[in-house]
C-alpha cells in the first residue's frame, strides 16, 4: 500500500486542471447496458473506481477499452446479468447496474453492498423503486435478485433524496411501459448528467435538474458518445487547499455554477474568489474566519466536502460547527486530524472545530476517500512531516492528486508499498 509524505508549509500558487467527474462516470458507464452497441466517452477520469466499474462491465460481457481519458464501451456481447460480491464490496456504485439490467434484460442479480467505512449506507430506496416499477425482487444469500417481463411505469416518491436510487430508477424507467413520475428525485449535477445522457440515447425525460422527474418509457434506446462533466468535488478540494495553503491558485476546466455553496462559504471564510468562464481563481484569506456548514443535497454544501471543510476550519480564528446531515457517522477523519494537532469535539453528527494556531506533522491513517483528502490538506499546512498511510482510498477518486499538488508548489511524494 502506498503512502504520501508531505513536508508542510509550502505556499500553493498556480493552476490545476480539473478532471472528469467520478460520480458522473460511475453513473454513465452502467447506463451503456441499456442499448447494445459502441459508446465513446471523453474526459473520463483516470481513477481506480472507473477501473472497478470497467471490470464489472467486463464481467457482464461488455468490451471496455481505456486510453488515457478516452473510454470505449461495447455492450454488444453482454450476456451475464450479475454484479458479483467481489466487485460490489470494492465499490458501492456497482449497484448502478441493477436498473439497466432489469430494464433491458428482465433479470438482475446484484450483491448487497454491505456496510461502508464510515457507517451504514442502506439501499432500500433502490430496491423499493425497482419493485414499484413492477420487478419481483428477492434477497437471496446476500444478493438482490430482480425479475420482470417488462417494467411498468409507477409513481415513486422518495422519502430521502438519493443520488444512487434516483439514478437506478431513471435507468429502469426509461424502458418501462408508460410514464413514471419521481418525486424528491436527486438533482445533483451527476444525476442531471445521467438524465441528459439517457435523453441523448433516445429516452424521454422531463424535469431534468429538478426534484420532479417524468420519464416516458420508450421501446429501445441507441448508443451515443458523451463527454464527462467536470468533477466539482475535486475542484472544491483544490480550492480548499488554496484557501489553507495559498497563495493564489486557479482551478480550470470546472463548472463554477455547480460549486456555488462551496464558493460562498469560501468567501465567508475570507478567501477572495473570481470566476472567469470555466476557471475559478482563489486568493487565500490572511486569517481564516470561522464558518459553520451543514451538508445538504445539491445545491447545498456537499457531504463529499465536509472533511475538507473541517481541515480548513482547524486553523480558523474562532470556533466553527460542521454538521453532516446526510451521513451522520462520516467523521473517521476527526481522530486523525486530532493527531495533527486539531482541536475538534464530536457531538453526534456535528464537529465543533476550535481553530488552533498551527498543526504539527504526524503519521495518520486514511480511512475513506474524502477523509484521505482532508488529511492531505491538513498535511500541506502542518509544521514538519506528515505521512498519510493507506492512500489507496484516494486513488479511487482523485486523479494523480500528488502530481497536481506538486505542480502548484506542494512538497508531497508518493512512496510505494515496496519502498517502506
Ligand atoms: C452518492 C455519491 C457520494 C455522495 C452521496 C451523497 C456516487 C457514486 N456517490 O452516493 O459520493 O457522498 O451521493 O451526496 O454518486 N439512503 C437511504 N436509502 C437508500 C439510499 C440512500 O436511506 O436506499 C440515504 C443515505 O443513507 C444518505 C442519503 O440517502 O443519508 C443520500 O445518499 P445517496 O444520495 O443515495 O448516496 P449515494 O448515491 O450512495
Amino acid at each position: 500500500m502506498d503512502k504520501f509524505i508531505i513536508h508542510g508549509g509550502k505556499k500553493l500558487n498556480g493552476s490545476v486542471r480539473i478532471s472528469g467527474a467520478k460520480n458522473a462516470a460511475l453513473a454513465l458507464m452502467p447506463a451503456t447496458l441499456l442499448a447494445s452497441g459502441k459508446y465513446e466517452f471523453t474526459n473520463t477520469p483516470d481513477l481506480r473506481d472507473v477501473t472497478s466499474m470497467a471490470k464489472l462491465l467486463q464481467t457482464t460481457g461488455a468490451d471496455v477499452v481505456r486510453n488515457a481519458h478516452s473510454l470505449s464501451i461495447n455492450t454488444f456481447r453482454v450476456n451475464k446479468f450479475e454484479a458479483p460480491y467481489e466487485h460490489v464490496k470494492k465499490m458501492r456504485a456497482s449497484i448502478y447496474v441493477l436498473g439497466p439490467l432489469i430494464a433491458r434484460y428482465g433479470y438482475a442479480k446484484v450483491s448487497l453492498p454491505g456496510g461502508c467505512a464510515w457507517g451504514p449506507r442502506p439501499v432500500n430506496l433502490h430496491i423499493e423503486g425497482i419493485r414499484k416499477l413492477g420487478a419481483a425482487v428477492k434477497l437471496e444469500s446476500g444478493y438482490i435478485v430482480a425479475k420482470a417481463k417488462r417494467l411498468k411505469a409507477a409513481k415513486i416518491a422518495f422519502d430521502v433524496s438519493s443520488v444512487g436510487a434516483t439514478g437506478n430508477v431513471l435507468m429502469a424507467a426509461v424502458l418501462a411501459r408508460g410514464t413514471t413520475v419521481v418525486e424528491n428525485a436527486a438533482k445533483e449535477p451527476e444525476t442531471e448528467a445521467l438524465a441528459r445522457f439517457l435523453v441523448k440515447m433516445g429516452a424521454k425525460v422531463e424535469g431534468i435538474g429538478t426534484n420532479h422527474l417524468e420519464i416516458e418509457g420508450v421501446d429501445a434506446l441507441h448508443p451515443v458518445n458523451e463527454e464527462m462533466i467536470p468533477d466539482r468535488i475535486e475542484a472544491g478540494t483544490f480550492l480548499v487547499a488554496g484557501a489553507l495553503a495559498g497563495g493564489k491558485i486557479k482551478v480550470t476546466h470546472c463548472n463554477p455554477l455547480q460549486l456555488t455553496a462551496v464558493l460562498t462559504k469560501l468567501e465567508e471564510s475570507g478567501a477572495s474568489v473570481k470566476i472567469d468562464g470555466d476557471t475559478i481563481e482563489l486568493r487565500a484569506p490572511r486569517n481564516i474566519k470561522p464558518v459553520n456548514v451543514t451538508t445538504a443535497a445539491y445545491p447545498g454544501f456537499p457531504t463529499d466536502m465536509q472533511a475538507q471543510w473541517i481541515a480548513l476550519m482547524s486553523l480558523c480564528t474562532g470556533s466553527a460547527v460542521v454538521t453532516d446531515a446526510i451521513y451522520f457517522d462520516r467523521f473517521k477523519h476527526v481522530p486523525e486530524m486530532i493527531r495533527l494537532g486539531a482541536d475538534i469535539t464530536l457531538n453526534e453528527n456535528a464537529a465543533v472545530v476550535q481553530g488552533v494556531k498551527k498543526l504539527k506533522g504526524a503519521k495518520v491513517m486514511s480511512t475513506d476517500l474524502r477523509a484521505s483528502a482532508s488529511l492531505i490538506l491538513a498535511g500541506l499546512v502542518a509544521e514538519g512531516t506528515t505521512e498519510v498511510l493507506r492512500v489507496y482510498h484516494l486513488d479511487r477518486g482523485y486523479e494523480h492528486i500528488e502530481k497536481k499538488l506538486q505542480s502548484i508548489g506542494a512538497d508531497i511524494k508518493r512512496v510505494s508499498g515496496q519502498e517502506y
